[in-house]
C-alpha cells in the first residue's frame, strides 16, 4: 500500500483533487467544486487522506447540526434540548483505486473521534450521517452506526451517540 497522510483539513493549494474517481460523480464533483466554497463560508469543513504525492484518496465533509426532538429517536431524547445537538457527517468518499484498503474506515474514526472532541468543548450528542445508498447504510451499521427509522429500510438516516464512540473505535481500530 501507498505511503498514506494522516486525515488533513482540505488545502487546495497543496492537494490534487482533479483525478479523484469514487464511483459516485456527484461526490467527486462535490469535492472538487463546493468544498473549498463551503470551508470559506464556514458551512462545511472537509479533511482529506492524500498520498505521498498530495493526491487525495478520501474525503469526508462535517459541519454542526441540530435533529429535530420531533425525528429524534429516543436514545437521543433524554434530557436533550430541541435541536439536539449533533455533528453531521455530510460526505464520505473513497478513490476506487484505494477502495477496500481501510481508508474509508480511517476517515469515519477520525469525524467521530471529532465529535468526541467536540463533545469536551461545545456538547455534541450524536454523529449523523445520510447513507448514500441500501449498501452504504449497511456499511454505517457496521462501523455502530444505528438508522433512525430501524423498520424502515427506505429511510437512509443514521446516528451514533457520542457517549458510544470510544467503544466503537476500540472495534474499529
Ligand atoms: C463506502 C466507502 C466509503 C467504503 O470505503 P472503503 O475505504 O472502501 O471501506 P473500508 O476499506 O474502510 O471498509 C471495507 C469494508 O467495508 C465493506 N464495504 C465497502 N464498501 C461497501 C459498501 N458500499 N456497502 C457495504 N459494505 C461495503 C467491504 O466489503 C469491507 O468489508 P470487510 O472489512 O468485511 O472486508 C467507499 O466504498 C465509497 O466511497 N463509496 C462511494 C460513496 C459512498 O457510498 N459513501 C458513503 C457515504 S454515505
Amino acid at each position: 500500500m501507498t505511503e498514506l497522510h494522516r486525515p488533513t483539513p482540505l488545502d487546495p493549494a497543496r492537494h490534487n483533487r482533479d483525478g479523484f474517481d469514487s464511483g459516485e460523480p456527484i461526490l467527486d464533483e462535490w469535492l472538487r467544486r463546493y468544498a473549498g466554497q463551503n470551508r470559506r463560508r464556514d458551512t462545511a469543513a472537509t479533511w482529506v487522506i492524500a498520498d505521498a504525492d498530495e493526491v487525495v484518496i478520501a474525503y469526508a465533509s462535517v459541519a454542526m447540526t441540530g435533529i429535530d426532538r420531533s425525528a429524534a429517536p429516543p436514545r437521543l431524547l433524554k434530557g436533550a434540548p430541541d435541536p439536539v445537538p449533533a455533528l453531521l457527517l455530510g460526505r464520505l468518499a473513497v478513490d476506487l483505486r484505494s477502495a477496500g484498503l481501510g481508508v474509508g474506515t480511517a476517515l469515519a474514526a477520525h469525524v467521530m473521534a471529532t465529535a468526541v472532541e467536540l463533545n469536551e468543548k461545545a456538547a455534541c450528542r450524536a454523529v449523523v450521517v445520510t447513507a448514500l445508498n441500501q449498501s452504504a447504510r449497511t456499511w454505517w451499521q457496521r462501523l455502530g452506526f444505528d438508522p433512525f427509522y430501524p423498520n424502515d429500510p427506505a429511510q437512509l438516516d443514521l446516528y451514533l451517540r457520542t457517549s458510544e464512540i470510544d467503544a466503537t473505535l476500540r472495534n474499529v481500530r
